[in-house]
């Protein structure tokens, strides 16, 4: 038995297996492709450890990482909606880790650390908006919408995008965002209605935007910021805060609970959290608010603080029953109706 461990040890070498094994790290990504791959490439290049990335959604990723728990194959979720990451958090799929740099961030972002009891960082934030295509809305002669109520008229009919909230924590933002406006009933029933207008769930949260920027819808609820992207590479598209208020979001960075690659995870974390990790994000034409205090936001990035930002309750809308609860009610009640 032994030596044949030794002859196949001798053959592996001799085949260039047995080198020493590369440090490693296998990344989540919640946010856009661009931003994922270079923070990959910067953290490799600085750290030397070679980096695994992929990009899913922040609900997709939250079934991910329950579906791998007994055997995890990923040590870090960068990025995606606080949401699903607090779910995350309580059901045991992360871990904590005292970064040293929770000092360094805004007081926003140190909540979410806050709730999921330091398993999740805040990295940025963002502000849900409704998105629109101003060549069409020109070309037809409609007004550009301003608040939430306006989506529901009938020049809307087929007109809208918004994501499914099974797999897009965007979407499970704008549910509980208007849950928190009108309250519960309020909010279904102008579920209900914008269902009439609405043309496609896409499964991702950008999904919208990008099908408003290419003029596939007239009118999308996005994030802000996504907008803006769609913006700055040359597309005829515009967001605005709703005039009854709106709801945000605090992007989340976990430790996945039993990672193999612990400690690169641990610093992978640091160095996002850090002033130059936070900096690859506007490099790559994002336009978040980025938590850490040193760190200005970009320009074009819109204001946290001109808009008119519900206090989202995060503990609330973060619970696992509560998310599970609001998700399968819009769709029997929601999804489920003809358009
Ligand atoms: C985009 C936004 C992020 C957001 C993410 C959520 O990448 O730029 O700010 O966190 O979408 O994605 P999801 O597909 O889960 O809605």
């Amino acid at each position: 038995m032994r030596n044949s461990i030794f002859v196949g040890a001798i053959a592996a070498g001799l085949l260039g297996l047995a080198a020493p094994a590369t440090a490693q790290l296998n990344v989540i990504c919640s946010v856009q492709a661009d931003w994922c791959n270079a923070l990959a490439a910067q953290f490799q290049r600085e750290s030397g450890v070679k980096v695994s990335i992929i990009q899913k959604g922040s609900g997709e990723t939250l079934a991910q990482l329950q579906a791998e728990s007994a055997n995890p194959r990923t040590d870090v979720w960068f990025g995606g909606t606080h949401d699903p990451h607090i779910v995350a958090a309580e059901r045991d799929l992360t871990q904590a880790h005292a970064s040293p740099r929770t000092t360094e961030l805004h007081p926003w972002a140190q909540e979410l650390s806050r709730v999921s009891k330091g398993k999740a960082h805040g990295i940025y934030a963002g502000i849900l908006g409704i998105g629109f295509n101003i060549e069409i809305m020109a070309k037809r002669r409609i007004p550009q919408p301003s608040c939430w109520k306006d989506l529901l008229g009938p020049e809307y009919k087929g007109e809208i995008q918004i994501a499914n909230p099974n797999s897009s924590g965007t979407a499970y933002v704008a549910i509980a965002t208007l849950v928190q406006i009108m309250g519960e009933e309020q909010a279904f029933e102008y579920l209900k209605g914008l269902h009439r207008n609405v043309n496609q769930y896409p499964r991702s949260g950008t999904g919208p935007i990008k099908a408003a920027a290419r003029g596939e819808t007239m009118a999308s609820i996005s994030f802000m910021h996504d907008a803006v992207t769609e913006r700055v590479a040359g597309l005829p598209v515009k967001a605005v805060a709703p005039c009854e208020g709106t709801g945000y979001e605090i992007g989340g960075l976990s430790i996945v609970k039993g990672a193999k690659n612990l400690d690169n995870a641990k610093k992978f974390v640091d160095w996002a959290l850090s002033a130059p990790g936070q900096r690859v994000g506007i490099a790559a034409r994002q336009f978040q608010v980025p938590s850490n205090k040193a760190v200005a936001p970009p320009p074009e990035a819109p204001s946290l603080f001109a808009t008119k930002l519900i206090k989202y309750d995060l503990a609330k809308y973060g619970s696992n029953d509560e998310r599970k609860r609001l998700i399968a009610k819009w769709g029997q009640e929601v999804n489920s109706l003809p358009r």
